[in-house]
């Protein structure tokens, strides 16, 4: 299995089945519509779907992310930090290591939805040359909110 060292304490590596529990533990916590576990179990092993976690050697998983993959096109399905252990840089380290996956895919344009008032998020996203191409108005519940439809383009 491929692992890259994302530093002394943190690792990133491939999410297995016996991650999902645990992935589980923190979506619940940061999404108040969380994906469920069949979400997660349908995607890992699929050729299209990249999912990776950061392990740190004493806490265990502290973040994932999901990458979606169709042609030369990628949707950045999910990323999230446990609440501990955000302001570090482990989500820039992630996201880091993500885009270098969907580089390395061939994947030219990368696309997310964020909450309007996502203002940690826009800044993470911001920072990695994200911009903001469109709205969909009233896109999430609970609460209702616009989403922000923002695009990288890696090529
Ligand atoms: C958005 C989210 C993933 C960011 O995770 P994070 O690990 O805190 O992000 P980072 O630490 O990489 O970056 C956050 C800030 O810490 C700063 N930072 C980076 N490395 C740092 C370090 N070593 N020490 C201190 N601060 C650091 C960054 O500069 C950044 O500052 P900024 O927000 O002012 O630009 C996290 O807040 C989260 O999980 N939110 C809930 C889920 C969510 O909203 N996901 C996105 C859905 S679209």
């Amino acid at each position: 299995m491929e692992r890259v060292d994302a530093g002394p304490d943190v690792l990133i590596r491939p999410m297995e089945r016996d991650d999902v529990d645990t992935v589980l533990s923190i979506e619940s916590r940061v999404f108040t519509t969380p994906w469920q576990a069949d979400t997660f179990l349908s995607l890992i092993g699929r050729p299209s779907s990249e999912l990776w976690v950061m392990e740190h050697s004493v806490a265990g998983i502290v973040a994932y992310a999901v990458l979606w993959c169709i042609l030369d096109q990628a949707e950045l399905a999910n990323i999230a930090v446990r609440s501990e252990y955000r302001g570090q840089g482990f989500a820039s380290r992630l996201l880091e290591r993500v885009l270098q996956i969907a580089e390395g895919r061939g994947i030219e344009t990368i696309y997310l939805e964020v909450r309007a008032s996502n203002t940690q998020a826009l800044e993470l996203y911001e920072r990695f040359g994200f911009s903001q191409v469109g709205v969909r108005e009233r896109y999430y519940d609970k609460p209702k909110e616009d989403a922000l439809v923002m695009r990288l383009v890696l090529l």
